[in-house]
């Protein structure tokens, strides 16, 4: 064991939950690299392990407690292993982590990611398990450094959550919104186009009150706007996530405008009736919603919409559910992800009357999905015939001979083609439609010109 602690050691990250996450163990991998651990892709030879959690739903916080549970026996066998729990369910559980799971050594909460490194020495030379979920901003500035794609980057933009949806526990385990400044901002996009990534998606709870409470005068559409102009190299930019009430005209515009920002809005609508709208403290009604869309397609007509709902939220009708489902076919989503509630630890809805039986939540589920499942399916078979620039992500990981990217409106196309296409915007026809991809094959860039001239005439 003496021999091991003399080599650097090597930490291992799985990661649970939303882009935010992912992003943050980008952020953690890139801060322990830079105090001299290395990253290893095995579990098994890992000197410290994270799981960066979610605690969104209660699927996702029995997905962390299995893996803690499976971890035991690791630990068992090798008691020089740190295990740190950090991310939304860290902060949401904090010391029961480490009752329940005595195995556990480190509990960081989700605005302490510069301190990981500190944590990880107390608990060595404490020898016990160190807890901090302080409220207190302590986020790195380390370049991130170690990211998942090498053509896609994630860029948080701001942090945490002022909305209060009566479901959510996100602004309690995230804290208040706080955005960062449009200066740090650019000069990581900018490092992102030299190192030679193509697209970006700027991340965020809710991106559309980037800039709220800052010195800076500059909304989000500013920052769409400045990030268009200063990034060179960088083809394609993407944000996520809006929520409706939130969407301005100037957004609206600068979508429609801006060059590099795709054809593509995640617009969360989460129900279809006033009423569970408003019990969800939503901000919005159904025809505020629909208007928005209407709007959209009208002033981008190559958007997709993309959204999520939730089925069985306290006290939802059967009526109230037919307005969802009644929403969602006047819509017409390209992708909805559809949750069934799930009571969350302080949130208001939690302790609401009329709490739905699993079974209802369940039937309604599966409805809402056959119905969507047809919809995608159709506006993905719409599709076929016509010509798509693709930027090429990596390959299909079921069939090596196939290559896969994205389309602008962020449908995953998957094509014959080398691997030397990785990072380039490649023009394909699309030639087969699924429930979620489409299957096409290179062409030339003239018809995808033509094509794009004649619908915009
Ligand atoms: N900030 C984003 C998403 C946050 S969580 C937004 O506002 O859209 C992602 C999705 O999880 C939410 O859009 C919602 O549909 C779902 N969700 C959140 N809390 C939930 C709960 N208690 N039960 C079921 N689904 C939930
Ligand atoms: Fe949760 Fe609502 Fe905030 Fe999204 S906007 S993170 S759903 S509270
Ligand atoms: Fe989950 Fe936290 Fe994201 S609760 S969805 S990981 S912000």
């Amino acid at each position: 064991m003496e021999y091991r602690r003399q080599m650097p050691e090597k930490f291992h990250i799985i990661t649970y939950g939303c882009q935010m996450n992912k992003c943050d163990s980008e952020v953690l991998a890139s801060t322990l690299t830079e105090h001299g651990y290395v990253y290893t892709s095995d579990l098994q030879d890992a000197d410290i392990v994270l799981l960066n959690t979610c605690s969104v739903r209660d699927t996702a916080e029995r997905k962390v407690l299995g893996k803690l549970g499976r971890l035991k026996h690791l630990k068992h066998e090798r008691p020089d292993m740190i295990v740190g729990v950090c991310g939304c369910m860290a902060q949401s559980w904090g010391q029961q982590l480490v009752d329940d799971f005595p195995h556990v050594d480190i509990v960081m909460g989700t605005r302490r990611l510069a301190e990981l490194p500190r944590l990880i020495r107390m608990c060595r030379e404490l020898g016990r398990a160190v807890v901090d979920i302080s409220e207190t901003p302590s986020e790195t500035n380390v370049a991130n450094t170690m990211r998942e794609s090498s053509v896609s980057a994630w860029v948080t933009i701001m942090h945490g959550c002022n909305n209060f949806c009566s479901y959510c526990i996100v602004p309690y385990v995230r804290g208040r919104e706080r955005s960062r400044s449009s200066s740090d901002i650019l000069r990581e996009v900018k490092s992102l186009a030299e190192a030679g990534y193509k697209e970006i998606t700027l991340l965020g709870q809710n991106v559309n009150s980037y800039g709220i409470g800052t010195d800076e005068s500059l909304d989000f559409a500013d920052l769409l706007a400045m990030i268009d102009r200063n990034s060179n190299g960088i083809e394609r930019v993407r944000f996520t996530t809006s929520h409706p009430k939130d969407v301005s005209s100037r957004l609206i515009d600068a979508v429609a405008d801006l060059s590099k920002v795709c054809d593509n809005f995640h617009l969360p609508a989460q129900a279809g009736s006033d009423n569970i709208l408003s019990r969800m403290n939503r901000g919005y009604t159904r025809q505020y919603y629909i208007d928005l869309v209407h709007e959209l397609k009208e002033r981008i007509p190559r958007i997709s919409i993309t959204t999520d709902l939730i089925v069985g939220f306290p006290g939802e009708t059967e009526e109230d559910f037919q307005d969802t489902l009644d929403l969602v076919r006047q819509v017409e989503f390209d992708v909805a992800f559809c949750f069934r509630y799930s009571p969350r630890r302080d949130t208001p809805a939690a302790s609401m009357d009329d709490q739905l039986p699993e079974d209802v939540k369940m039937s309604r589920l599966h409805e809402l999905l056959r119905i969507q499942d047809e919809i995608s399916m159709a506006k993905n078979e719409a599709l076929v015939g016509t010509r798509q620039m693709v930027l090429v992500e990596g390959l299909n990981p079921r069939y090596e001979s196939q290559i896969t990217g994205r389309t602008s409106a962020n449908k995953i196309v998957f094509f014959p083609g080398d691997v030397e296409l990785i990072g380039q915007l490649i023009p394909v026809v699309i030639t087969g439609a699924g429930n979620w991809s489409l299957r096409g094959e290179q062409c030339e860039s003239e018809e995808i010109r033509m094509e794009h001239t004649a619908s915009l005439s």
